[in-house]
């Protein structure tokens, strides 16, 4: 057995979660979950990024205090990480006072070192990204190159960390790690960015009140990234819980949208280096969700809130449309009208109807109970192939991080199921009297649903349940692990299925519309 730690990004608690931070969680949940079903031990960390300007003007703006802002929008982010069946480990809140602690550590040996040095600072920054620039890299003189809103000047006393001396080191680690950061195309724009040169970087921020206190001199707060950066190992107790901290140190994926991947490709490892501990397996980083062709985003007025989603059409829904539709990696659109043919082609016709038919003729002609299966022929031993090949499939693409792709070779037996079933027509078998080829049949694409059933639950966890209760299964699902329970033939014969009712039912895209124009 092995171990697996996954990171998601701490979330900004300026403001409610949206579908961005839903489609990073969703994604680490389902590597979670499918970790857990090869049998890792798995360490699932998430949480909330709660101090610096930004936070500060939010609440500034809402007449709260941060610290109240950043309360109540982390209950915001735990209640849907709730709706969504998010099995995370640990929720780490940046304001928390261990983490506070071993940010100070860190600050702390980084100076002992001599990687952190005073100097000043003058230039530019953007609150929303938190991020510092330089005249020569804005836009029209003022804008921020990234998000495109208004910086501000800023001329201050700082201490500055010595990226600059991690350039060759970095591009020495690219080298020799070439999946350390991926999709491949992101990694060749780090390394080129990397080789063009690094600057140090400035790591405090004067007199911001909302911040880390510098251990080394109290004018300062930490800057809110290098903060930020520190929660995957302060989560896991570094400097205060060695042996916790190396049970799961490195980590195995640090999954980051792609507008955040220099902060984790570039100035985190520097910081790892230089503290002198190992560097993470990955960093993944998966694309945008956009409307109309626009980055969802707060600011722009155009975010689709998944709870909004969730309420109407369940979670399993958002989460199979998300991980299916894009190539993870890849940017892609949101539209209604794209989410209710994808759940309704894949979720209510495919899988929906394999489940609804079977569970039917077996209660209409069985009792409801389990055929016993008879005789094997080739139509049967072809369908049983399909299985044999899942797992060795799903491991080389969740090893990528290719959901869409994962999801195609589990389609590839939900379809062959159907296929089989019609091709076998039990509802004929039964009017020529063929009652034990029937029961064959029959044994034989309800051992297809179980085993689906345990590859689809780190995917739609809420509907792989139901299929698993109308099954009749008495074993605990989240319990399964792949490997014995793909193995043919363990659906005990004489178990008794449920009457089927939908678990994944038809939707309209006139169901989006009239909710909409009701809110
Ligand atoms: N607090 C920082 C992360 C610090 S990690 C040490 C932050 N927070 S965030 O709340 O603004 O964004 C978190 C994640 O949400 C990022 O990975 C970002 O890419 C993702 N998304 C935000 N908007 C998005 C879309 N429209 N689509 C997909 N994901 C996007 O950055």
């Amino acid at each position: 057995m092995g171990k697996f730690f996954i990171t998601t990004p701490v979330y900004y608690v300026n403001d409610v979660p949206h579908l961005g931070h839903a489609y990073t969680t969703i994604a680490a949940d389902t590597l979670s979950r499918y970790r857990r079903l090869l049998g890792d031990e798995v360490f699932f960390l998430t949480g909330t990024d709660e101090h610096g300007s930004k936070i500060l003007q939010a609440a500034r703006q809402k007449n709260i205090s941060p610290q109240k802002l950043a309360d109540e929008m982390t209950a915001r982010f735990k209640n849907l990480w709730e709706k969504l069946s998010i099995s995370y480990s640990d929720f780490i809140r940046t304001t928390d006072q261990k983490h506070i602690k071993v940010v100070q550590n860190v600050f702390s040996r980084l100076h002992e070192k001599g990687d952190i040095y005073k100097g000043k600072y003058s230039g530019w920054y953007c609150v929303p990204c938190e991020s510092f620039w330089l005249e020569s890299q804005l836009k029209d003189k003022k804008f921020c190159p990234e998000c495109k809103r208004e910086t501000v000047k800023l001329e201050e006393d700082s201490y500055f960390f010595s990226l600059s001396k991690y350039q060759k080191p970095l591009l020495d680690y690219y080298n020799e790690n070439p999946d350390f950061v991926l999709p491949s195309t992101r990694k060749n724009e780090v390394v080129e960015f990397v080789k063009r040169g690094l600057r140090d970087i400035s790591v405090t921020r004067l007199n911001l009140e909302w911040g880390i206190p510098c251990p080394v001199d109290e004018q300062h707060s930490i800057y809110v990234w290098v903060d930020a950066l520190i929660n995957y190992i302060s989560a896991l107790g570094y400097s205060l819980e060695e042996e916790r901290f190396f049970t799961f140190w490195p980590a195995d994926v640090h999954l980051v949208g792609k507008d955040i991947l220099k902060f984790h490709a570039i100035i985190w490892p520097a910081l790892l280096m230089a503290i002198g501990i190992k560097l993470p397996g990955m960093v993944f980083a998966h694309g945008w969700w956009m409307i109309k062709g626009e980055k969802m985003s707060k600011s722009r007025k155009n975010v689709v809130e998944p709870e909004w989603i969730i309420d109407r059409f369940g979670s399993d829904y958002l989460r199979y449309f998300l991980l299916r539709e894009v190539p993870f990696g890849e940017d892609g659109n949101f539209s209604p009208a794209l989410f209710v043919k994808r759940v309704n082609s894949d979720l209510a016709n495919d899988l929906g109807n394999l489940l609804n038919r079977t569970l039917t003729l077996v209660v209409k002609h069985f009792q409801a109970k389990v055929p016993r299966p008879g005789k094997i022929n080739a139509q049967d031993d072809e369908l049983k192939g399909k299985i044999d090949s899942l797992p060795d499939n799903l491991q080389n693409f969740m090893d990528r991080l290719s959901f869409s792709q994962a999801f195609d070779s589990i389609w590839e037996v939900v379809r062959g199921a159907n296929l089989y079933l019609d091709r076998c027509a039990p509802w004929r078998l039964v009017k020529k009297g063929e009652t034990e080829r029937m029961g064959s049949v029959l044994y034989n694409v309800l051992e297809i649903i179980r085993i689906l059933t345990v590859v689809l639950f780190p995917f739609i966890p809420r509907g792989a349940e139901k299929m698993w209760k109308q099954l009749g299964m008495e074993d605990i699902l989240s319990e399964q692990k792949l490997k014995d329970a793909v193995k043919w033939g363990k659906l005990p014969f004489a178990l008794e299925v449920k009457k089927p009712e939908p678990v994944f039912p038809r939707i309209k895209e006139e169901d989006f519309y009239e909710v909409e124009r009701e809110t």
